[in-house]
């Protein structure tokens, strides 16, 4: 029987402090440290809720919406919105969280994940049990997406 799990059986938060080698040249975090950040939190996800190795496919959707600066603390919370047959799709949301506990978000991305064997050969992936309408307005757009993607490399736009 196809095993199922919950977005809360996987969703994971960490934590980054911007230090001076994740700085860019206008002084603000480079971009490609947070996108780091946003791969590994995706591969935590996805390893939890499969149980199985897997591989980034696809980062889909990856919207910078405000620079961080050094000394911020960066929040990363990454759960599962959808899964296909061999993928899932993780949402990374990033903030700024400030000395209150106030956080603003400053990134959010999609990170298409395989589930792989050994060989590098996709495995079945386990079912979502969506248990809020939070949780099931996020599987519906994800839906969308899915068959979006599939669209694109098809038909290679
Ligand atoms: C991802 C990978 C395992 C897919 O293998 P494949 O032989 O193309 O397998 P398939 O075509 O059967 O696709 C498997 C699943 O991945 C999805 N997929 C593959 N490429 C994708 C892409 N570019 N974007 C979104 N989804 C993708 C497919 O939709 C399918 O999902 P589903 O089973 O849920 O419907 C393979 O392309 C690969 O190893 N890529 C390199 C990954 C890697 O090294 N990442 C680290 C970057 S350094």
């Amino acid at each position: 029987m196809k095993k199922i799990k919950k977005v809360s059986d996987s969703i994971t938060e960490t934590v980054h402090v911007v230090r001076s080698t994740h700085i860019n040249g206008v002084g603000r975090l480079f971009g490609g440290s947070l996108m780091q950040w946003i791969d590994e939190i995706s591969g935590v996800v996805a390893v939890r809720h499969t149980g199985l190795g897997v591989t980034t496919a696809a980062i889909d959707n990856l919207n910078f919406k405000e620079g961080a600066y050094q000394n911020d603390t960066i929040v990363l919370i990454g759960k599962v919105t959808y899964v296909g047959h061999t993928s899932l799709e993780v949402k990374v949301d990033a903030f700024v969280e400030d000395k209150e506990g106030n956080r603003k978000n400053i990134n959010s991305a999609y990170v298409v994940m395989v589930a792989i064997d050994d060989d590098g050969k996709p495995l079945e992936v386990p079912g979502l049990d969506i248990e809020t309408e939070e949780e099931r307005l996020e599987w519906e757009a994800g839906e969308k997406r899915y068959n979006l993607r599939k669209k694109r490399y098809k038909e290679g736009f």
